[in-house]
């Protein structure tokens, strides 16, 4: 069923330039290795990953197009996970945005920037849902909730993808990684995910399904064991949910040398076999290892895969490349006007991480600095000065050089009116020498404000970057006791790729913004909100636990047949005085810690105040197949103009299966002047409401739904309505 093109170019191949399209090699970063040269000549590679000098991809296109019996342009490949050279905040960190433009934007500019170097296919949107903040790749992730990761994820395949794959500085995206990778048990990279079916289609697999349908070019098998089946060979994920159930037409590839891996899991007994489970499974196209390359054609000879199976591989992987336009155009034209770190690219890098940061804490509204009425601060650690640090994890052509760091930008934006003062205090998060707490001490006892900047270093969170402990790393708790001892009010900003348990530190500092790895234009941003020249509108795309015994703790989760409420809360504390009780509150909780998340999910303060109001429905019932309106009356109470992230929740009380106490189902960002108030509109279809029952059928039930609309996931607002059964006449 493959386009004219496709089918003819298919009808020419013979197999080994068939497997050697689905076969991806590494570059060498700036010269090509005669192994490549030599498969590009004989028609046996069809993608090459990590390759960014321009005139090295030019020439490699330059053998494969004249060199090679066929002609068949490559598909280069790289991770430009949160920007290319202008880098954006860590995925994590643009979740916290709340904003499909925002995403969309920044994947634009990642494309624009990255097409040219000659790519044509990025990594990205990783789009698996992160419950648990001791995984590293939660960093890369855009959070625990389907519905903001499948809205978010859209927005950047969209923005990756661009209106046409055809169009310049369009590129390939990837949905991955498919499936359930960021359930791997205990936060440990690369572990077994044990995730039930309906979970897995209620929770996990609506991402996926969102990027499929909006057009993702292709998809990325997970490193991960998924409930015993390795997604590298897992035929009934490949296979049944992905081409079956969704019609997804683009390709699959498999992760780096994950399918060798498939008998390192002990899924397998060789290469040989590993070839064949995932070319059974339908991995289009392999990773860098070379299963394919060394097995697939004897697996076609002995009547193992079918040479169909090999020509529908292959078909999907020629068109992309059609697609992209490579067989027309597979050079990059080198251009002497500047098209990385535009101006504009910095600008739209700036409003990412401003729009990212959380404001956590604002004791006594300590933020923002007055630069009228404070006559000195005190600039203290390690994430300050650090122009690297900022990026994040997974940059490979971001450069610390075009950083624009805190310290910098602080001293911009005050000029001479206020007295700023730095010490470093810690060599690097990790470090645990105090040697120069005393300057630091010092400068903070002769300042009005700390202004202190602690976090993890890049290094810290990504791939294979998992932490047992989720604290504030190394002697930085040790930082701000000293620091708070001086009685300095302090106000705390945190750079780091995951949500950090936050209880041992949350009392001692005055404020909290919370600014992930902000990426380029980091500093500017960070120094706009502490001087209020903006205020702080992110919300929180996960929720901060207060400890990592609460592991996993998400807002979504289920009501359980014992609920923790306050009044069943006992605490471990409490029990001497309770002993004469013979229940000690019985409920799904821990003794030694509140049952509550330390921030929910969804919060974040602003400089001004938001109420909600009047929310009205269209109707109180609504059969299946109709809509509901909703509106609500939105304030701005505060004295300060700003922007507001309203979310939706729902709860559906009674389920065929258990349902969560509440689930996002909209939000909008709403700009509002001080003192203004606007009417805000969602629509709810009985669709939005559906859910994978026992049966895994898809399906909406009747019953009672309760309803919020707020600032936060613990919304006061709600009201509620019904889904009635159809009354058959
Ligand atoms: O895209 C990545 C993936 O997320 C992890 N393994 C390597 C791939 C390519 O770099």
């Amino acid at each position: 069923n493959f386009d004219l093109p496709v089918s003819q170019l298919l009808s020419r191949m013979n197999i080994s330039e068939k497997i050697g399209q689905m076969s991806q090699l590494a570059g060498a970063e700036g010269w090509i290795p005669e192994h490549i040269a030599a498969a590009l000549r004989q028609g046996k590679l069809g993608s090459v990953i990590n390759e960014v000098d321009l005139n090295t991809v030019n020439e490699l296109q330059r053998i494969a197009v004249e060199e090679s019996r066929l002609g068949i342009p490559l598909l280069i490949g790289r991770d430009v996970i949160h920007g290319f050279k202008t880098i954006f905040p860590i995925p994590l960190g643009q979740a916290a945005s709340w904003s499909t433009e925002i995403v969309e934007q920044g994947a634009r500019i990642s494309a624009l920037e990255s097409s040219t170097c000659g790519v044509n296919w990025t990594f990205a949107p990783m789009i698996d849902i992160s419950r648990d903040p001791r995984w590293g790749r939660i960093a890369e992730s855009l959070g625990e909730d389907p519905y903001l990761c499948s809205a978010l994820g859209v927005a950047m395949v969209k923005g990756f993808q661009g209106k046409n794959l055809n169009d310049p500085g369009a590129i390939a995206a990837c949905a991955k990684h498919f499936a359930g990778y960021g359930a791997s048990e205990s936060g440990r990279d690369y572990n077994t995910a044990n995730i039930p079916e309906n979970e897995l289609r209620n929770v996990y697999l609506p991402p996926f399904k969102a990027a499929a349908d909006a057009g993702v070019a292709t998809f990325m098998a997970s490193f991960s064991d998924l409930n015993g089946v390795p997604a590298s060979g897992n035929e009934w994920l490949m296979k049944q949910v992905l081409r079956e159930e969704w019609d997804f037409s683009g390709f699959v590839v498999s992760d780096w040398d994950s399918i060798r891996q498939l008998t390192v899991h002990g899924f397998t007994d060789n290469d040989k076999d590993a070839a064949f489970e995932a070319a059974n499974a339908g991995i289009d196209m392999e990773m860098v290892s070379r299963t394919y390359h060394d097995h697939l054609e004897a697996l076609v000879t002995e009547g193992k895969i079918d040479i169909e199976q090999i020509d529908l591989m292959v078909g999907r992987i020629l068109t992309l490349k059609y697609d992209l336009g490579l067989f027309d155009n597979p050079y990059t034209e080198l251009t002497s006007l500047p098209k990385v770190l535009t101006e504009e690219n910095l600008a739209a890098a700036k409003q990412a991480a401003l729009k990212s940061c959380v404001l956590l804490k604002n004791s006594n509204n300590l933020l923002p600095i007055s630069s009228q009425e404070t006559n000195s601060i005190a600039v203290i650690g390690p994430m300050a000065d650090d122009g690297y640090e900022q990026l994040g994890t997974w940059v490979f052509d971001g450069e610390t050089q075009h950083s624009h760091t805190c310290l910098q930008a602080i001293k911009n934006l005050v000029g001479e009116s206020v007295e700023v003062k730095y010490a470093k205090a810690i060599e690097n998060t990790r470090s645990y020498n105090q040697e120069d707490f005393a300057q630091a001490v010092n400068i903070a006892t002769a300042a009005d404000v700390a202004v202190l900047f602690l976090g993890e270093e890049s290094i810290l969170s990504g791939e294979a970057h998992c932490r047992s402990s989720i604290d504030l790393p190394g002697c930085q708790e040790q930082l701000i006791d000293a620091i708070k001892a001086t009685g300095t009010p302090i106000a705390l900003v945190i750079m780091a790729g995951r949500p950090l348990t936050l209880s041992n530190i949350i009392d001692k500092v005055d404020s909290i913004l919370y600014a992930w790895h902000p990426g380029t234009m980091g500093g500017p941003a960070i120094a706009d909100l502490i001087f209020g020249v903006q205020s702080p509108s992110g919300k929180l795309p996960v929720t901060f636990p207060r400890n990592v015994g609460q592991i996993p703790l998400y807002y979504a989760q289920k009501h359980t047949g014992k609920p923790a409420t306050n009044e069943s809360f006992v605490h471990m504390n409490d029990i001497p005085e309770r002993a004469a009780q013979t229940s000690l509150g019985m409920a799904a909780t821990h003794l030694d810690t509140h049952f509550s998340a330390l921030f929910h999910f969804g919060f974040g303060l602003s400089y001004s105040q938001f109420e909600y109001s009047n929310v009205e429905l269209s109707q109180e019932n609504l059969a299946i197949g109709d809509s509901l309106q909703i509106s609500a009356q939105l304030s701005n109470t505060g004295s300060v103009d700003g922007e507001e992230v309203a979310q939706l929740y729902i709860r559906d009380l009674v389920g065929s299966v258990t349902r969560p106490v509440k689930e996002l189902k909209g939000f909008q960002r709403v700009f509002l002047r001080a003192g203004e108030t606007k009417i805000i509109n969602f629509e709810l279809s009985t669709d939005a409401l559906a859910f994978y029952d026992r049966k895994m059928q898809l399906n909406a039930e009747a019953g009672r739904f309760q309803l919020w609309i707020g600032g936060c996931s613990e919304a006061p607002l709600q009201t509620e309505f019904n889904i009635v059964e159809k009354h058959h006449e």
